[in-house]
């Protein structure tokens, strides 16, 4: 039973299009403007800072608060929680509520690490600092973090390890648009610190 709830309430948590409801506040349509990807760098780069670092902190907030429940209420039990993680990013990736088209899972990924294994986290979130800003490429960032923190995932539990590599790899699918781009050079440039300046 417990299974059962954790991927409903996981997967609707998920599903919450936080990246498509804040920028609409500002009427703003991100499935029709720059990559046309429901998540955060899309709503930062056509919304602002404000909305969208706030769409990339709730998009890891509503996979980090289910996950943490049904992680502390089934005593860490490995298939409730990679139930439970899996569920909360495919929710984003394909929500209910948007007609199963959504992003690509790097925000609820990130706060599916931060719930279960959160040094894995903090090195996800360096990681993926260090190659934005360096390269301006957040896709690129992206992917090597999600892969860099799932090997550091293996030193903690074998458990976690898999988990978040069938997330980055589901991840890295997603981006597959993105991958294309930056083998043809044609991939968008995000600078992040120009954003946070403004
Ligand atoms: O989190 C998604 C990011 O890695 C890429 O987003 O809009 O540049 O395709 P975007």
């Amino acid at each position: 039973m417990i299974h059962l709830l954790a991927g409903l309430i996981c997967y609707l948590c998920g599903s919450i299009p936080f990246s498509y409801l804040l920028p609409k506040l500002k009427k703003i349509d991100v499935r029709t403007v720059g990559s046309g990807n429901v998540g955060g760098t899309n709503a930062l780069r056509a919304a602002g800072p404000v909305i969208g670092f706030s769409c990339m902190i709730l998009d890891a907030l509503k996979a980090f608060i289910p996950v943490l429940v049904f992680s502390k209420l089934s005593g860490m039990d490995p298939k409730v929680v990679g139930i439970a993680a899996i569920a909360a990013v495919l929710g984003h990736d394909f929500p209910i509520f948007l007609k199963f088209k959504g992003g690509k899972g790097v925000a609820s990924t990130t706060g599916v690490m931060f719930a279960i294994c959160y040094p894995c986290g903090f090195v996800f979130l360096a990681v993926w600092l260090l190659i934005v800003l360096t390269t301006k490429f957040v896709s690129l960032g992206s992917i090597i973090g999600l892969y860099t923190a799932s090997l550091v995932g293996f030193f903690f539990n074998t458990n976690f390890g898999v988990l978040f590599l069938i997330l980055a790899t589901i991840s890295t699918v997603r981006h597959s648009d993105n991958v294309e781009r930056l083998l043809h050079g044609t991939e968008r440039k995000t600078d992040l610190l120009a954003f946070l300046k403004k």
